[in-house]
C-alpha cells in the first residue's frame, strides 16, 4: 500500500482555515442567527406534516423543479427561468464563484463572510472596499476597487449582514450599471427591508434572496434571479437535485400560507423598532439604525457583556473579535415579544 505523508493530502491553504462555527444553543434564548422566532401554528403544522408523508422518499426528487420556480418567480412578475434555486442562499453563492470569470471578488467589508470565505475555498482573489465610519459605501471607491482589481463578480447585501443598514439606491444603482463582471445583490433581508432592486436585474445584475430568515431556515432554500441567458448558464455548476424532496414539498406549501409570514415579518418590524428604543435609552448604547431582522449596537466591554447575557442563557452574537468597525460590537436577532423582553431585561441587570 502506497503511503501518503497525511501533510500532503489536503491543499494547505485549506488546512489554514477554520471550519464555520456554530455554537452550541441548547437550552437557550437563540438570538445569533436572524431565524424567524414564530414556531408553526398547530393546524398549519397538521396540514404540511399530511403533504409531506405525501412524498415519495424512494424516488429522486424533482430535479428542474419548473413548477416550484414558477411559483416563486411570479411573485416577482418574473418567469421559471429567470430562477434558479439553491440549498441556502449559500449553495448559490458557491455556484456564482464556481461560474464566474477568472478575476477577483469585490465585497464591501464588514459584510456577510461565506463571499470571501468561499472564494478562498475556491482559490478566487478577494479583495475589499471599507464601509465609512458610519457603515455608508462610497460607490466611486467600490467601482475604483473593482477596476484595479480586474474583478470579475462582486456582492452586496442590502441590507448589508452584520451592520443591518441599507446603502443609497443611488450608490447601488451606480454600481450596478458601472461594475461589467457579475454584480450579485444579496436581498436576504428583503422581508424587513423597505425597498428590493428587481428593477436593476440585467445580462451581469442578479438578485439573491433566501427563505431562511422569514421563517423556513430548517428547509435550506434560496433563490436567484436574472436574465435568462445568465442563469441557464449558471444552472450548469448546479449539482443534480439539489433541493431535497422535502424542501420542495414544503416550500410549495408554505407559498400557499406566505401571508402568515409576512405578517410574522411585520411582527419583526414592530419588534425591531421597539427593541431600538429602548436599548438607544440606555446609557453606553451606540446604536445603528437596521433594516434587517437583527440590531448592531456598540458598547464598552463587548466580550464581557456577551459573556453575562451566556451565563443568563441567551445567545447573541459577537462582532468584537473582526476588529476594525466592528470592534465592541454586538449583533442582536430579533425575536418573539418574550424573548426580546428578557434580552432587554438582562442587559440593564448587567449594565447597573
Ligand atoms: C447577507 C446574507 N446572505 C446570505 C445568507 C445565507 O442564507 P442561507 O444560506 O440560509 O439562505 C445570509 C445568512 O446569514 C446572509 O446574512
Amino acid at each position: 500500500m502506497l503511503s501518503h505523508g497525511c501533510n500532503n493530502l489536503i491543499r494547505k491553504d485549506i488546512k489554514a482555515l477554520a471550519a464555520y462555527h456554530v455554537p452550541d444553543s441548547s437550552g437557550m434564548i437563540k438570538l445569533d442567527a436572524m431565524e424567524n422566532p414564530f414556531p408553526l401554528p398547530d393546524k398549519l403544522k397538521a396540514s404540511w406534516l399530511k403533504r409531506l408523508g405525501e412524498v415519495g422518499l424512494n424516488r429522486y426528487p424533482d430535479a428542474d423543479m419548473h413548477n416550484l420556480r414558477k411559483k416563486i418567480a411570479a411573485k416577482d412578475g418574473l418567469s421559471a427561468d429567470q430562477l434558479l434555486l439553491g440549498n441556502g442562499s449559500d449553495e448559490i453563492i458557491q455556484m456564482l464563484l464556481m461560474a464566474a470569470d477568472a478575476g477577483a471578488c469585490v465585497s464591501p467589508a464588514p459584510t456577510f463572510v461565506m463571499y470571501d470565505l468561499i472564494s478562498r475555498w475556491l482559490k478566487r482573489p478577494v479583495s475589499t472596499v471599507p464601509l465609512e465610519a458610519d457603515f455608508s459605501l462610497d460607490s466611486d471607491k467600490f467601482l475604483q476597487l473593482c477596476a484595479r482589481e480586474k474583478a470579475s463578480i462582486a456582492f452586496l447585501a442590502c441590507p448589508n449582514n452584520p451592520t443591518g443598514n441599507m446603502w443609497s439606491e443611488s450608490s447601488i444603482r451606480r454600481i450596478a450599471t458601472g461594475f461589467r463582471g457579475l454584480l450579485i445583490i444579496d436581498e436576504a433581508y428583503l422581508p424587513f427591508a423597505d425597498r428590493t432592486h428587481t428593477d436593476m436585474i440585467a445580462p451581469n445584475v442578479l438578485i439573491l434572496r433566501t427563505y431562511s430568515k422569514l421563517g423556513w431556515a430548517g428547509l435550506r432554500l434560496g433563490y436567484l434571479l436574472g436574465d435568462v441567458k445568465t442563469i441557464s448558464e449558471l444552472n450548469k455548476v448546479r449539482l443534480p437535485y439539489n433541493i431535497n424532496s422535502l424542501t420542495q414539498a414544503s416550500a410549495d406549501f408554505f407559498l400557499d400560507h406566505f401571508d402568515l409570514f409576512e405578517k410574522q415579518a411585520k411582527e419583526i418590524c414592530g419588534e425591531r423598532e421597539r427593541v431600538g428604543k429602548a436599548l438607544s435609552a440606555i446609557d453606553g448604547i451606540e446604536l445603528f439604525p437596521s433594516q434587517a431582522n437583527f440590531l448592531l449596537l456598540r458598547i464598552k466591554n463587548s466580550d464581557e457583556v456577551f459573556e453575562q447575557l451566556k451565563q443568563r442563557n441567551i445567545l447573541i452574537k459577537n462582532m468584537n473579535s473582526h476588529g476594525g468597525l466592528l470592534k465592541n460590537c454586538l449583533r442582536i436577532t430579533i425575536g418573539s415579544r418574550e424573548e426580546n423582553g428578557a434580552l432587554l431585561s438582562a442587559l440593564k441587570e448587567i449594565l447597573a
